[in-house]
């Protein structure tokens, strides 16, 4: 209740009254008195209602508000933050999640002044991703296997020695931080096209369209998955040459070849850049690949949500997926290996496609 030393008239706006709390509807009114002297609420029922509301901006930034934010270049459409700063809400942590644009050139002054300010963790996006290596203090197992950081954990060192997340010290700060770096993305990119599109990924035949740094790690990730066969095509040849020659060396079981398949394949990705813009012609050779050869056909893009690739392969029959659940997913990962709480995935979900889509 709201105990009013000397009552003033008090109307909570629509936008506080609907939120999700126990003073939702409520109206208060009383006639004003005294307008200089002290009005006085009871702060465990203001308290009890910030902890509870989904919406961001009600819940207040204090001197114990921890943060976590996504570095990259550009960033302005980063839809990390509306993601992150659902789940946040939803597990009533006092962070926040920002978003900085940060040259290549500074990423490292960036790391070390997040590390001083005792940030919870990072995200690391283009063109962060394999520059921060050389610069973590340790290295999480999926770092050594994927070559790339997309989230870092900032971790003290307590009076027995150990390693824990920063959040843990809420009294004392801890005297030493470290930057572990972790890849969320390799398991996202498996996660995604088992939940988005039911794909068995043991023993499948794969088709990757590009060789960059997100083909690079789906083919190493599909490898690593046990598929039978992976076909690998790229603008430039050799860098398909590359990670080929990678998989060969690391994955004696799986056969991979350069160039388009002949027959069926399971599943065929875009990797490639092409579908950002509508204009985009489709990532592969018609004359050497139709989608009706392929049952499934994944998009890594996710905006926009339909590109020239993903149309046409539903016009051909195959079950289709973008990128979002790859998003979805390396986001779900970082925050719990940030907070070691379950992510809530539905919530994060629904953020996502709110900020990306409007729905
Ligand atoms: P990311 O980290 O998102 O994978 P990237 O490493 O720059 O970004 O990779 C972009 C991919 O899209 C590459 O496979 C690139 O082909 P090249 O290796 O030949 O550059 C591919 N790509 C970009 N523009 C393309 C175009 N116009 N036609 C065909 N492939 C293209």
């Amino acid at each position: 209740m709201c105990q009013l030393q000397n009552p003033l008239s008090l109307t909570l706006s629509p936008r506080v009254a609907a939120g999700r709390g126990n003073i939702s509807g409520a109206s208060v009114q009383c006639a004003e008195v005294d307008r200089a002297t002290t009005l006085r609420f009871d702060l465990c029922v203001l308290a009890d209602y910030n902890l509870r509301v989904s919406d961001d901006s009600l819940n207040a930034i204090n001197a114990s508000t921890r943060y976590c934010a996504v570095l990259g270049r550009p960033i302005r459409h980063s839809a990390s933050p509306a993601m992150q700063n659902a789940a946040i809400a939803e597990a009533g942590l006092n962070w926040r999640y920002l978003a900085f644009d940060v040259r290549p050139e500074e990423l490292r002054p960036a790391l070390l002044g997040a590390k001083s300010m005792h940030f919870v963790g990072l995200n690391l996006t283009v063109p962060h991703k394999l520059l921060a290596v050389e610069m973590m203090d340790a290295y999480d197992e999926s770092v050594k296997l994927w070559g790339a950081v997309n989230t870092v954990r900032f971790e003290g060192r307590d009076r027995n020695g150990n390693w824990l997340p920063i959040h843990q010290f809420d009294d004392a700060p801890p005297e030493k931080v470290r930057m572990q770096g972790f890849n969320t993305d390799a398991d996202a990119i498996a996660r995604s096209l088992r939940e988005d599109l039911g794909i068995e990924l043991q023993g499948a035949r794969v088709l990757i369209l590009g060789a960059g740094g997100a083909g690079r790690v789906a083919a190493l990730k599909l490898a690593a998955e046990n598929v039978s066969e992976l076909f690998l095509v790229n603008r430039t040849q050799s860098k398909a040459g590359s990670v080929a020659a990678e998989i060969r060396r690391r994955h004696l079981n799986v056969k991979v070849q350069l160039g388009y398949p002949r027959g069926e394949v399971d599943l065929a990705i875009n990797a490639t850049s092409l579908g950002l813009s509508p204009d985009d012609p489709l990532p592969l050779d018609g004359k050497q690949f139709s989608l009706r050869q392929a049952h499934a056909a994944y998009d890594m893009i996710y905006r926009p949500a339909e590109t020239p690739f993903l149309k046409a392969a539903q016009a051909a029959g195959s079950r289709v997926a973008n990128g979002l659940g790859m998003l979805l997913y390396q986001g779900a990962k970082a925050f719990e290996i940030w907070s070691g709480r379950t992510a809530p995935i539905e919530t994060m979900r629904a953020a996502l496609k709110k900020n990306v889509y409007g729905i």
